[in-house]
């Protein structure tokens, strides 16, 4: 089985190079589900229902997200209005499980596979240089009590590479693949983890690369030069995709092989 993850896709540069490559990519590798992290595509700054059905439409089964998630109002009427619709496109738009008891949205996607492998989708959040919000490991530990799939598919969208390593080993052989956002810097640790467990621990963003991680260079330049706040705005050039291809045995979930993928325009 052959599974497509994208990085954090970010503002219209990244949406425009995904769609660009996307069907090709689907079609060569015969991929079977495809993910996405898609808290930066609405101009750098969250995820609208319009650009995660845009998404869905271009043959993204699954969206995860992170810190930006709340960025955009009407995200939270779409997790809320989604509460008792367990088909509702919404429920394949995650937020980290690891936010309070409470908070709108869910962390975990189950469904099945093209080809009728059933499969679960786990977004979740680290806590090192970020909000303080509950356990990963722990929320991760009793979410896969409930998880009958074989085929579990984790992103974890975190700043620090030691929580996002911890997490890869403390999973190993428990999930198929562990694999990092929220950097948007790709790395080059892609491995397969001894008990089965495909991972790296950023896959790097689909957007533009002359940037400070997707920003306009000044703007951030400004920021560090000055210690002052300022507006910041998505940039513009050199947008490229960055994924990262897992094949696994769609009876035990092992993985076997992951392959970094980066394309230019
Ligand atoms: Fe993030």
């Amino acid at each position: 089985m052959q599974i497509l993850f994208i990085g954090d896709i970010f503002g219209r540069p990244g949406r425009n190079v995904v769609r660009e490559h996307l069907a090709s990519l689907l079609k060569e590798h015969a991929v079977d589900l495809c993910i996405a992290n898609g808290e930066n595509a609405a101009g750098g700054f969250g995820l609208t229902p319009a650009i995660a059905e845009e998404f869905f439409d271009l043959g993204i089964d699954v969206i995860t997200t992170g810190n930006h998630v709340w960025d955009k109002r009407e995200l939270v009427d779409y997790f809320n209005a989604a509460v008792n619709e367990p088909y509702s496109p919404a429920r394949r738009v995650l937020r980290p499980a690891n936010y309070p008891l409470g908070t709108p949205g869910v962390g975990l996607y189950e469904g099945t596979s093209r080809a009728g492998v059933p499969y679960a989708v786990v977004n979740l959040q680290g806590r090192v240089f970020m909000a303080n919000i509950d356990d990963p490991f722990r929320v991760a530990e009793r979410l896969l009590e409930r998880i009958s799939a074989k085929v579990i598919f984790v992103d974890f969208h975190a700043e620090a590479t030691s929580e996002k390593v911890a997490l890869g080993w403390y999973l190993d052989g428990r999930v198929t693949a562990v694999i990092g956002t929220h950097t948007h810097i790709p790395t080059a640790d892609t491995r397969i983890l001894p008990g089965g467990t495909a991972y790296q621990t950023d896959v790097g963003m689909s957007g533009p690369y002359d940037s400070i991680i997707g920003v306009e260079k000044d703007l951030v330049l400004h920021k560090f030069l000055t210690a002052m706040p300022g507006k910041f705005e998505a940039a513009k050039g050199n947008p490229k995709m960055c994924a990262a291809l897992v094949t696994c045995d769609a009876r035990t979930g092992r993985a076997s092989a992951i392959q970094r993928i980066m394309l230019g325009e």
